[in-house]
């Protein structure tokens, strides 16, 4: 979406590298205010060119004393100053307003971390309606302490230890916070945002779903010209889906989507997903059956890295091909490819002091299938790029995308290659995990447990174990099964499921399908393992 709509509005974050920072974003887009999160080290004409109403300053791991510690470019607090922006400093944003303000952080005595009760002491802008006197509770995650406030500035709460939790100068417009407002572990936090935007910012709320779809409707229409075309590779996953769709509504059918089966696909995914886009969603799609260039290329590769590899390059060559037939028939070369690129890959975020890296964009690589090469002559388009997976699911409803297709757990671009461990093409692997996974899946619809887990598949594990099956001893394969809860697969939990539906689901499994006798629950978290296991 076009951010100059919105933008009179705008609140922006600089982020320094709290793991909570995509959290305030959301917060604030929550209460229907458009919100953006740049780096915290961006330059002063970044900042401004943004044209912010207020900039919150993230927590992050850092302490202002270490050298090289992230900081807001020289001139912002002047700037921000002369121009009304409020500012907002959360925990290690307060401490950079502090110090660079002319007061003092030091370590602090006692270190505050979890949840804390803090007292307000101050009849203050920040806390509205609150009292003198009141407590709430909050989360609190900080070594460093304020020791001196800089002129201007009053102390508004403290914690039950002593240390400063708020701070306001109301005449310059810059708040702090020392704890996290954005997290459900500080109970009154969302509603301090609340108030703190729109009653002490006086913030519009103006960020409505209808309003991006339009908006970014008209930015495709204006970017691509009346004769371009476009190319959209779907994976059967929600983001291209919708990318796709909005592309679609914006320039009908100078959109051509590709769906490529690659052998690697679950059970009946081909013909389900081909079902949704034509008949739900009037897509106009290829679909190319490349089972046998996949599977070919992967023959005896046993090597996870070099699968993902062979797979993104196949990927690759498909979408070359798929082009070169457009110019054929169109007489004119697609000029643009939609990629359901997402918000939290294009962040650019801080990364953890000691980690070596410098602030860069944290992109997913191996998630994005084989990267794309870097001599492609198409123009990207990435219609949900200022968006998180929750705001593409509402955006998908507006779009009439059916409900389930929405809710559908995350398949990886390298499909089942990265669920049957070793060569893929091994007997028939392939063919044993598609059933066992559907049985998996399946029973876990039928229980109704399938909005409440976050990923679920089964793994093909290339061993062999004995077993006894019909009063025959086999020589069977062992098959995995996998069920995560998590927020965005960054890191994830084990689902617990009942030993009674484990039991069901097991015996299920080796009754129904031919080589298997063995049935084993993955109950590792992420970390240590990952998500997938190749
Ligand atoms: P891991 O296994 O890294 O996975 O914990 C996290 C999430 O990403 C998905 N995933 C992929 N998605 N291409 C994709 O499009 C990939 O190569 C890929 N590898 C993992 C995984 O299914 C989980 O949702």
């Amino acid at each position: 979406m076009d951010a100059n709509a919105v933008k009179a509005d705008l609140v922006l974050i600089l982020d320094f590298g709290s793991q909570y920072t995509h959290l305030i974003t959301r917060r604030i887009r929550s209460l229907s205010i458009f919100s953006l999160c740049i780096s915290g080290t961006s330059k002063l004409s970044d900042i401004t060119s943004h044209n912010p109403r207020v900039v919150i300053l993230s927590g992050g791991p850092h302490s202002v004393h270490t050298p090289d510690s992230p900081s807001f470019p020289p001139g912002f607090p002047e700037w921000a100053e002369a121009n009304g922006v409020v500012v907002l400093g959360i925990c290690y944003g307060l401490q950079l307003i502090v110090q660079k303000l002319g007061g003092e952080v030091r370590v602090g005595e006692k270190q505050e971390y979890g949840r804390m009760e803090i007292e307000v002491e101050k009849s203050a802008a920040l806390y509205g309606s609150k009292r003198v006197g009141d407590r709430q509770l909050v989360w609190m995650s900080h070594g460093d302490e304020v020791a001196r406030l800089p002129d201007g500035f009053e102390v508004v709460a403290r914690s039950q230890q002593g240390a400063v939790a708020a701070v306001e100068n109301r005449v310059k417009r810059f708040y702090g916070l020392q704890y996290h407002p954005e997290v459900t572990h500080s109970p009154e936090g969302m509603e301090t945002l609340r108030y703190f935007l729109f009653e002490v910012c006086g913030i519009n709320a103006g960020w409505k779903m209808e309003n991006v779809m339009d908006e970014e409707i008209k930015v495709i229409k204006g970017t691509v010209g009346p004769e371009d075309h476009v190319i959209c590779a779907l994976s059967g996953g929600v983001d291209s889906t919708v990318a796709a769709t909005l592309v679609h509504k914006a320039i009908g059918d100078r959109l051509h989507c590709i769906f490529v089966d690659n052998g690697l696909l679950r059970y009946k995914e081909r013909e389900r997903v081909m079902e949704t886009f034509e008949s739900d969603l009037h897509l106009p799609v290829t679909c190319v059956d490349a089972t046998d260039q996949f599977l070919g290329k992967l023959k005896g590769v046993v090597d996870p890295e070099t699968k993902r590899k062979i797979i993104g390059k196949e990927f690759i060559s498909i979408f070359d091909d798929f082009a070169q037939e457009l110019e054929q028939k169109l007489g004119k070369r697609p000029s643009y490819l939609v990629q359901g690129t997402l918000y939290p890959d294009v962040i650019e975020s801080c990364p953890p002091p000691g980690s070596g890296r410098t602030h860069s964009h944290t992109i997913k690589s191996h998630h994005n299938v084989g990267g794309l090469p870097k001599d492609m002559k198409l123009k990207l388009i990435e219609p949900l790029k200022l968006l998180f997976k929750d705001e593409v699911r509402q955006l998908g409803r507006i779009l009439n995308v059916p409900e389930p297709f929405l809710k559908r757990h995350p398949f990886p671009g390298p499909g089942l290659a990265v669920r049957v461990l070793g060569d893929v093409t091994q007997g028939n692997a392939l063919d044993i995990l598609r059933q066992v996974d559907e049985i998996f899946i399946q029973s876990i619809k039928d229980a109704g447990l399938y909005d409440s887990i976050w990923q679920a598949f089964a793994v093909f594990l290339p061993v062999r174990s004995v077993g006894v099956q019909g009063d025959q001893r086999t020589h069977s394969h062992v098959v995995a099964l996998r069920a995560v809860t998590s927020q965005d697969g960054m890191t994830a939990d084990w689902y617990y499921f009942e030993h009674k539906f484990l039991d069901d689901v097991s015996r299920k499994i080796c009754n129904s399908v031919r080589g298997v006798n063995r049935v084993v629950q993955d109950i590792t978290s992420k970390p240590p393992s990952t998500i997938e296991w190749e």
